[in-house]
């Protein structure tokens, strides 16, 4: 068997990470909304406030030497020897080490010469700061004295120039010192009305606020000068790197046990309140937020709230199987992994900075299906936020900064398949919530005050934006990319320095049409025509209709390659993704798409599309994206083929798109195959941790596919598309618990050997037990459904009233 560095506790709802020596730092989130932050299995990692990149409040350093160097340290000097709880920095063997992800949450024990450390990290709800809940127990029967160090790197709000801007950050540090809390003021007194603190609820005997003082010039985080003599210097940071340690001398009994609480905390002022008298910040706010969190009492009350909240997220949804990894995925780390999503779309997490990329337009809506049905408020203030950084003419920028929600002028817009993402979210929204109001709310463009449409108006536009950009063929113009960001069509680039994706050096007479915008257009635009047919608003759905009829017609005579859909054509008009291209002859995009969309079903399209996704793509660890690899740079199509081979879109497995396989294997009802497929990147069902490298309890957006040098390995885990694609996937085609506007649609697509299991579903306000039954080892296709008792025929359950309790039984 393959060795393995922790287990799953179901019902703690916990992976317990057993050796601190994983293979890639295994990180989890802090956090449910402004305060935030990532916290590894070695309590590595950093925190901010709404915004990792303008309000970042530790220092953190990526691709570090050792890895995962700076976080939330805790040293204990026990005689000569010194430890972390955490195994880390100091690397001293312990005893015993257990880390405990949870939701939201994580603890952390390290046991050395019969000392207990345990600490437990969360950050209450409602509240800017972060408690670190530190229990010191001595479990021999001897006295012991221990010398107890903390620790935490400032950084200097930007977590850019945090990196870069060294002239002036030497210079600006400042600190103010009080009791046992040290404030973090750096640019207060100019333009900023934000500080940090770090406390703890006792009395210290020293502290330190200078990295140099504390660390020695030359040692690492493993070796603190000031730890190692036992001496805190109680140094006041000027300038250079301002620090936050306090020193404690702890005498336990035998026996005894002790705990401590941290805070390690934000506060905004107002600007006429800043001061407290000259040069002295106004610490109001930050006493208030301490005197909640002054004794393990108080702390331990925050974490059952925080526990409760996360109990009436999972009881939203909720299945019970014969198989403990499907259940587990479904109830517990699916939907976790998709909150977290909501949360930092793809900002923060170890492979995403924090720095560069803000929120994704297309990435948020698809999002949107992963969390709608636990936050739909939050989901729907999102909409309004994504909706707003359109463009009058239907594009959109890509990418919009969360602190000021305003669209990304480095980045822009052009990505053609963007317009159809907001349909996608806003139906997704719409189903599970029924609140149509938000069709009527009003939505500005680009964020410009008095350019408001309606929501519903956004819709159509971005619906129009794809037939006002179609190419020769009919088929939608790709722009700079469509779904794949690397597949860069009319970028032609020489030039090293210039990105991909946001240059265009060949537009004018472009012929680069995308037959994956097509599918999405054909698969979103019939949400468009039910969501206006549900409105009453037919002339509208017969419009939209005939577009779409022709988009199929397109379709089935410009993208049908023989055995398999098309992925594009280029600027010159050339086939990509065809069987005559010396290499990437078939893609999974187009196939998953024009096969969820159900084109040339009938015609057998979808079953030879499909059956050739099999043969070219299919892997031990997943559908890789293409065959075969690029194994040169193509100039014509840009990114994609600066990949080496297997990895990333150059023919990894991106398992943000197998789901788009698995859904059609579902609308061709073989759920055999969608099965097996989902199990293949479904993180429970890892075989080999040391191979999969990052997190085995949640999706990563990419595995190396069979081309690449170790297939298997996983990277990018967290910030993914595939959490929210997989939620759907296996919730709404393979269990088949669809929300319509008209109540839930039970439609299971499942392997022959599922031969029952029972789904809890809040929905609109009721509860439905649904229990499906497959005595007959079928694949799909409901043959019987009662409700409370009574049959119905077809398979829509209706609205029931709220609070209502409806037991339904599915035979299929
Ligand atoms: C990343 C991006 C997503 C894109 C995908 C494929 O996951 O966040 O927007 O669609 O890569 O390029
Ligand atoms: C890179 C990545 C891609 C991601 C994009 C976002 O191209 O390969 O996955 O979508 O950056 O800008």
């Amino acid at each position: 068997m393959a060795k393995e560095y922790g287990h799953y506790d179901d019902a703690a709802r916990e992976y317990v990470i057993t050796d601190p020596c994983t293979p890639w730092p295994w990180i989890n989130y802090l956090g449910t909304e402004d305060f935030f932050g990532l916290i590894s299995n070695t309590a590595g990692g950093y925190s901010f406030c709404k915004d990792a990149k303008f309000r970042r409040i530790t220092r953190y350093r990526y691709n570090g030497v050792p890895m995962d160097a700076g976080g939330r340290y805790f040293y204990i000097k026990d005689g000569d020897t010194v430890w972390n709880p955490g195994w880390k920095p100091c690397k001293t063997p312990l005893d015993f080490y257990e880390c405990r992800h949870g939701m939201n949450y994580t603890s952390i024990e390290g046991r050395k010469d019969g000392v207990t450390a345990k600490v437990l990290f969360f950050v209450p709800l409602m509240t800017w700061a972060e408690v670190q809940k530190l229990t010191l127990t001595n479990t021999t029967d001897k006295v012991k004295k221990l010398k107890l160090f903390s620790f935490q790197e400032w950084c200097l709000w930007n977590a850019s120039t945090d990196m870069e801007n060294f002239q002036r950050n030497f210079s600006t540090g400042e600190v103010e010192i009080e009791g046992s809390v040290i404030y973090h003021k750096t640019e207060y007194k100019e333009r900023r009305n934000h500080y940090a603190y770090y406390s703890v609820n006792a009395t210290v005997q020293g502290f330190d606020s200078d990295r140099e003082s504390f660390l020695g010039l030359y040692n690492g985080f493993d070796a603190p000068q000031a730890v190692l003599e036992g001496k805190p210097r109680n140094s006041v940071a000027h300038g250079w790197s301002p620090i936050a340690s306090h020193y404690l001398e702890i005498e336990l009994k035998p026996g005894e046990s002790r705990d401590l609480v941290f805070v390690l905390g934000y506060v905004e002022n107002a600007q006429d309140d800043k001061w407290e008298s000259k040069g002295v910040i106004n610490k109001r706010m930050a006493r208030e937020t301490l005197s909640r969190l002054d004794t393990a009492a108080k702390v331990d009350a925050e974490f059952k709230r925080l526990c409760q909240y996360w109990d009436n997220l999972l009881q939203i949804f909720s299945v019970k199987s014969a198989d403990e990894r499907l259940d587990r995925t479904v109830n517990i780390w699916n939907q976790y992994q998709c909150m977290i999503t909501f949360c930092f779309s793809r900002s923060a997490s170890f492979f995403e900075s924090g720095i560069g990329r803000g929120m994704g337009f297309r990435d948020s809506n698809q999002d949107l299906i992963g969390f709608v049905h636990q936050i739909p408020e939050r989901a729907r203030e999102r909409i309004i936020d994504i909706a707003s950084t359109q463009f009058a003419d239907g594009g959109c920028y890509h990418q919009y900064q969360p602190l000021t929600k305003r669209g990304n002028d480095g980045i822009g817009g052009g990505f053609n398949d963007d317009p159809m993402w907001l349909i996608f979210g806003v139906c997704g929204y719409l189903r599970e919530t029924g609140d149509f109001s938000i069709l009527d709310e009003p939505v500005p463009f680009d964020n410009v005050p008095g350019s408001e449409k309606s929501l519903f108006e956004h819709l159509t536009i971005s619906f129009d934006h794809v037939i006002n950009n179609l190419g020769p063929h009919g088929l939608p113009l790709i722009g700079r990319a469509d779904w794949n960001d690397c597949m860069n069509l009319n970028c032609f680039s020489n030039d090293p320095d210039e990105s991909f994706q946001t240059t265009e050096n060949k537009t004018e007479g472009s012929k680069a049409e995308s037959l994956m915008i097509a599918g999405l257009f054909v698969f979103s635009g019939r949400d468009y025509v039910e969501l206006c047919r549900h409105l009453g608003r037919n002339a509208e759905a017969d419009r939209a209709q005939k577009y779409i009829d022709e988009m199929v017609v397109s379709v089935e005579k410009y993208g049908w390659d023989g055995e398999w859909f098309l992925r594009a054509y280029d600027y010159f008009g050339r086939k990509v993704g065809s069987k005559e291209n010396e290499e990437g002859q078939i893609f999974i995009e187009s196939n998953g798409w024009c096969t969820m969309a159900g084109i040339g079903l009938k015609e057998g399209l979808c079953d030879k599309a499909l059956d050739s996704v099999k043969e070219h793509l299919d892997s031990e660890h997943g559908i890789v994206l293409n065959n075969p690899a690029f194994t040169r740079y193509y100039i014509e199509y840009g990114e994609i083929s600066s990949y080496p081979a297997g990895y990333k879109e150059n023919a990894g497995i991106f398992c943000h798109n197998n789901p788009w396989v698995i859904i059609g294997e579902t609308v061709r009802g073989n759920g055999k195959a969608a099965m097996e497929y989902w199990r293949k990147i479904c993180p429970a069902y890892i075989k080999d941790q040391t191979l999969h490298k990052v997190e085995p309890y949640v999706y990563s957006q990419m595995v190396a596919g069979k081309d690449a040098f170790r297939p298997g390995e996983g990277k990018n885990s967290w910030l993914t598309g595939t959490a929210a694609w997989n939620w759907y996937t296996i919730t709404q085609f393979i269990l088949g618990i669809k929300p319509t506007y008209n109540g839930l649609e039970i439609d299971p697509c499942i392997s022959p050997d599922m031969k029952e299991y029972k789904v809890t579903r809040k929905f609109r306000g009721a509860t439905y037990e649904i229990e499906i039954k497959n005595p007959n080892g079928a694949t799909h296709g409901i043959k019987s459904i009662s409700v409370n008792g009574k049959e119905i025929t077809g398979n829509l359950i209706p609205l029931f009233e709220e609070d209502s309790f409806v037991k339904i039984t599915a035979i299929l």
